[in-house]
């Protein structure tokens, strides 16, 4: 996908999560019932009392104040384009020891130069990929944030199985309905508007097979640690991927 298509696809989001914040972040208060395997795989895989989490999309932080209800030395990064949500999160506090923010844009901003040195045990991408535009885009993120793996380090992600559900599908908008326009030739197949909740603001969404995310996740230097669903009202609508690197890290 090109840069500018990208880059309005990315627009629309920025402007759907500035305007919506406080309302996304009160439909996000507690913790997916996913997390808790997610939490007792930490605790097997040996996960640092002062873990450094990288929290990749983060909205209000719910996942870092999650983490940190049983790791209070947890020094949670918190990264995000939009600064209204942040706003929330540090509002709220609970996370950890010394947490930080980084409003950054993963479509426009040099995420390598941004990061600087860091290095993370845990990087998660909960409800992230589906708002990367372009499959090597989100190739390419994976790849940037699987760099930033500390020894032994685990990244956590989730696909949102929009396919595998009507009543997502049966929601989408189209493109003619994108402001500013989207030219609908330049997209990705499985590339959509959504209107958030009843219709209020609407959202550009991969909607992306959990094939794609495996597949994404093999083109590149990893073990698998984990994979399950949860979530939603079957536990079917987030799949859960956890990975190691396989290489040795810079
Ligand atoms: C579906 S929400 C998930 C929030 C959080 N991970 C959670 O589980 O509650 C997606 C988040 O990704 C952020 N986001 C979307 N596009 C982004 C971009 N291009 N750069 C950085 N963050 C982005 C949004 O601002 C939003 O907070």
């Amino acid at each position: 996908m090109d840069d500018n298509t990208a880059r309005q696809l990315a627009d629309i989001n920025a402007a759907f999560y500035a305007r919506r914040a406080a309302d996304f972040s009160a439909s996000r208060e507690g913790p997916w019932p996913g997390w808790r395997r997610l939490h007792g795989l930490l605790d097997a895989e040996g996960l640092p009392a002062a873990a450094r989490v990288l929290d990749v999309g983060c909205g209000n932080a719910r996942l870092g104040r999650f983490l940190a209800e049983a790791r209070p030395a947890l020094r949670y990064s918190g990264l995000d384009s939009c600064g209204e949500l942040i706003a929330i999160a540090q509002a709220e506090g609970r996370l950890g020891t010394a947490p930080e923010f980084l409003e950054i844009d993963l479509v426009g901003d040099d995420l390598t130069a941004a990061l600087g040195a860091r290095r993370f045990d845990l990087i998660a991408g909960f409800g992230l990929l589906h708002h990367v535009p372009g499959r090597a885009r989100r190739r390419a993120l994976l790849a940037t944030l699987l760099a930033r793996l500390a020894p032994g380090g685990l990244m956590a992600l989730t696909c949102w199985r929009l396919v595998a559900f009507a009543r997502f599908r049966d929601k989408i908008v189209p493109w003619e309905a994108a402001q500013p326009p989207v030219d609908p030739g330049r997209l990705e197949p499985g590339d959509h508007l959504l209107p958030f909740g009843d219709g209020g603001g609407l959202r550009y969404v991969h909607f992306a097979h959990e094939d794609e995310t495996a597949e994404l996740l093999a083109e590149l230097p990893v073990e698998r640690v984990a994979s399950w669903r949860a979530d939603g009202q079957n536990d079917e609508l987030n799949q859960y991927f956890v990975v190691r690197a396989t290489r040795p890290r810079p």
